[in-house]
């Protein structure tokens, strides 16, 4: 298992590229199951989470060509209709193929995800949703068994906006005999991008990036000619906070601000300078970076997904700051670690009250999920001395050529075997 050495204390400086968001390329992954045409699909992230998916697509019967970033997908038969356990339990994001598999064949069997290191994840609102489009749904083995003739569209309101439960409805309902209304959606850009696709598929969606999305079924969807997945917010937000934690200067190439509004007004907000231009965001440090109260809300809120990398950079700044995490209910386990390398942070329930230290000094740390382990990449570059990050498969997930990435902005990033 690898490892990953970071020497701290260089200011990072220079300008970053940002990948193919991992959040968006999993759903229109899964959404080429929906239609028997050729999907061309661009801009595809080399990450752990996308080939488990591609393994999963193939084992249902896709065939794949992956010339790079750029993708050819066909889903011509199905051989398979089962997601097994192996890939499931690696990636919560396999059950994204439930709605498509459903509205297309008319049968699914997906591993139930358990719960993981974030929380208890449960997916009742995808199986409620497709329940209340016909499916008929059983729990048995560790398995969830969905049957349905033909979907019919209906009126659904989620409890709460899931990413992944709209996504999974919004595909199912793209092939449903009438018309499915989401209500309380979620908004993330990562929706609306799988809706873009799917309407550029033909299907007929619209309300998305709303709380109201209005899907009209269709009887089949064609295949894309050419879709580009759109830029990785969630690690142009890291970089940016990298930045500010290095009190270095650093251009993301290629992200969408608008997408990061909540993050950039916190980053500003501290006396972080931020500055937009049509192909992206640079943030400059400044030697005094000063507190934030930071609550995590479902977008267009301050993103869940950034919540562990606010906490490195907060544990540097003048003042106390605090930071409700209301998303996840286990998302803060990074702090034990942050802890060890010289962070002042006290928890209540979901509350992380974090004290301003001058410095953290680097040491062996260990992260249990992928954006825990960005924060502690991000406390190991602003760190004095050396931080040793172990269970490095966490940030191969989501974040692509790491290494390559922090090294080309001054980072002094090596990767090694874990018993060198
Ligand atoms: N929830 C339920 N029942 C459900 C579905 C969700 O109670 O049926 C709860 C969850 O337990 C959680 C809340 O609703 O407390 C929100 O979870 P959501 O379903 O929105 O999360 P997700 O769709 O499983 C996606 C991202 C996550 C990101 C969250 C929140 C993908 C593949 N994953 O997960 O990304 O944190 O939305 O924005 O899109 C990551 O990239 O590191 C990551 C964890």
């Amino acid at each position: 298992m690898d490892k990953i050495r970071i020497k701290g204390g260089n200011r990072l400086k220079g300008e970053v590229q940002v990948s193919g968001a991992k959040n968006a390329a999993l759903p229109v992954l899964a959404a080429t199951l929906l239609g028997s045409g050729e999907q061309r699909i661009s801009n595809i992230p080399d990450l752990r989470d996308v080939l488990t998916i591609k393994r999963l697509l193939t084992h249902l019967g896709a065939e794949i060509e992956a010339d790079g970033q750029n993708w050819t997908v066909r889903m011509s038969a199905l051989k398979q209709c089962e997601a097994p356990y192996e890939l499931v339990k690696t990636m919560r994001a396999s059950v994204l193929v439930l709605g498509p598999l459903t509205a297309r064949f008319g049968e699914a069997k997906v591993s139930l995800p358990g719960g993981c290191a974030i929380g208890a994840r449960p997916i009742n609102l995808h199986l409620a949703g497709l329940e209340k489009m016909g499916a008929e749904i059983k729990i048995e083995h560790g398995y969830v068994s969905i049957k349905a003739n033909r979907l019919q569209g209906a009126r659904i309101y989620l409890d709460l906006p899931s990413v992944t439960a709209t996504e999974n409805l919004m595909m199912a309902a793209t092939l449903a005999d009438g018309v499915t209304v989401i209500e309380n959606a979620a908004r993330e850009p990562e929706v609306t991008d799988l809706a873009q696709f799917l309407n550029r598929c033909g299907a007929r969606i619209r309300g998305f990036g709303t709380d109201v999305i209005t899907i009209e079924g269709v009887d089949s969807i064609d295949g894309a000619t050419k879709f580009g997945i759109m830029p990785d917010r969630i690690e142009a937000g890291t970089y940016l906070t990298a930045a500010a934690v290095t009190r270095g200067d650093i251009f993301i190439r290629g992200c969408n601000p608008r997408h990061l509004d909540a993050v950039l007004l916190k980053l500003r907000e501290i006396g972080v300078a931020i500055g937009e231009d049509p192909d992206g965001v640079r943030a400059t440090g400044t030697a005094r970076i000063g507190p934030a109260d930071i609550t995590t809300l479902p977008y267009p809120g301050f993103p869940t997904d950034m919540q562990a990398q606010f906490m490195a950079l907060l544990s540097l700044c003048e003042g106390s700051s605090v930071i409700t995490e209301t998303v996840f209910e286990n998302r803060l386990t990074h702090v034990a670690e942050l802890r060890r390398m010289g962070a002042d942070i006290n928890i209540q329930g979901n509350t992380a009250i974090i004290k301003g230290v001058r410095r953290l000094s680097g040491a062996p740390v260990m992260a249990s999920d992928l954006r825990a382990s960005a924060c502690l990449v991000l406390a190991g570059l602003a760190a004095e001395g050396e931080t040793e990050i172990s269970r490095v498969y966490h940030l191969d997930r989501g974040y692509e050529h790491l290494e390559k990435k922090f090294s080309n902005l001054g980072g002094e990033v090596t990767r090694m075997k874990q018993n060198s």
